[in-house]
């Protein structure tokens, strides 16, 4: 029988008259009816913890826009936690992590045998959200790549050009190295009990790849990803990969073969006609509308939007944004969105 799920579909390789349609960040501040399960849970760490509230999240954008993906509510930042880290999120400002500096603070790290201590919450709401999506819509699990997941415990809080993390690979490459490994093998296991748990998809958010350039790409950004793809692979052979090294450029070209993912999502600061001709030619696609649209909408959102479409049409193709939705985007703009795309076969 063939498969009946349009993400399912693409990420087969399937080229799809409609591409199917979900975004980054879908469950969050733009949408009232999340910041008022915020507040019922306290603050953001509260809700990722809570698998009912964060079930409930997670189905907001389902049932007000109809996407055709579901993604898990939770953070990349979970799993440093999970492994010892303090964690905290300052409003207005972002996450704080306890900071590694060291050897003595990679000594300090839990074992991966003691994840799931933490992440249990996270595969009960992958349980509730099994039972409760429409029968269309497929279900994303995801975490933070060992590279992007690292810049955030090593500077202990989001960097601009992540700087703390290029000084302690060059300084104490051992230690780098050790605290990469550790989160690779922290995020298959991670990985592979969100699949038990019912994800069907699972995608690798490396936000930061684009500050690794040349070698040190290829070693903390590739390596990882296919290492993480290869063992997903062998313990659940079927469950598709998406993998997102934002702001990679030249880099996006060969991602799929390089890493063995059967989807690369793009950010915005490709062309599609460019990425269609050197990136699509090796497997499904996901993105690459500007977020900034869902600001400003018109017909600027309407032109870029059928602009994508046609530029992916010729392959598999998962319409999304090439990074998350902001706080300060309006509702109705995703809708035109939406519409924008299941229209556009006919425009
Ligand atoms: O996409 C989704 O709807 C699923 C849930 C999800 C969240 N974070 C919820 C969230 C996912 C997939 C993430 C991934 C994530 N988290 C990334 C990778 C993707 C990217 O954006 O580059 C990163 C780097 C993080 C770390 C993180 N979490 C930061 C830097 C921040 C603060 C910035 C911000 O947007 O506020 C968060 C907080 C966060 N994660 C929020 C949400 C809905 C906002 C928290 C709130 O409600 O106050």
């Amino acid at each position: 029988m063939g498969q009946q799920k349009t993400i399912l579909r693409a990420l087969a390789g399937e080229t799809l008259d409609v591409p199917p349609i979900w975004m980054m960040r879908q469950a969050g501040r733009y949408l009232p009816e999340y910041r008022a399960t915020r507040a019922e849970a306290g603050d953001f760490l509260s809700l990722c913890y809570n698998p009912e509230l964060a079930a409930e999240v997670t189905l907001q954008p389902i049932r007000r826009f109809g996407f055709d993906a579901a993604i898990l509510f939770a953070d990349i930042l979970l799993v440093p936690q999970a492994l010892g880290a303090d964690l905290w999120f300052v409003t207005g400002e972002g996450p704080r992590l306890s900071t590694i500096t060291g050897d003595a603070d990679f000594a300090r790290l839990k074992p991966v045998s003691d994840i799931h201590e933490t992440l249990n919450p996270i595969y009960e709401t992958l349980r509730i959200l099994s039972g409760a999506l429409p029968r269309e819509t497929t279900l994303i699990g995801f975490a933070g790549a060992p590279w992007t997941v690292a810049t955030y415990m090593i500077a202990g809080r989001g960097t601009p050009d992540q700087a703390p993390a290029h000084a302690l690979m060059t300084q104490n490459t051992a230690v780098f190295e050790a605290l990469l490994a550790r989160i690779t093998e922290a995020t298959i296991e991670y990985l592979c009990a969100q699949i038990e748990a019912g994800a069907e998809v699972v995608k690798i958010f490396d936000s930061w790849a684009g500050s690794l350039k040349g070698a040190a790409f290829d070693k903390y950004a590739l390596a990882p990803a296919r290492e993480i793809t290869a063992a997903l692979k062998a313990r659940h052979p079927g469950i598709p990969v998406i993998g997102f090294p934002r702001e990679a450029g030249e880099k996006y070209i060969g991602f799929h073969q390089a890493t063995g993912v059967d989807c690369v999502a793009l950010d915005n600061s490709v062309d599609p006609e460019w990425a269609a001709a050197n990136v699509q030619i090796d497997g499904c696609v996901q993105g690459n509308l500007a977020s900034r649209h869902m600001v400003t909408g018109g017909e600027a959102l309407v032109s870029d939007t059928r602009r994508i479409v046609k530029a992916f049409s010729g392959g598999p193709h998962i319409f999304n944004l090439g990074h998350g939705i902001t706080p300060d985007g309006d509702p109705d703009n995703v809708q035109l969105m939406i519409d924008t795309v299941r229209e556009g076969a006919s425009a």
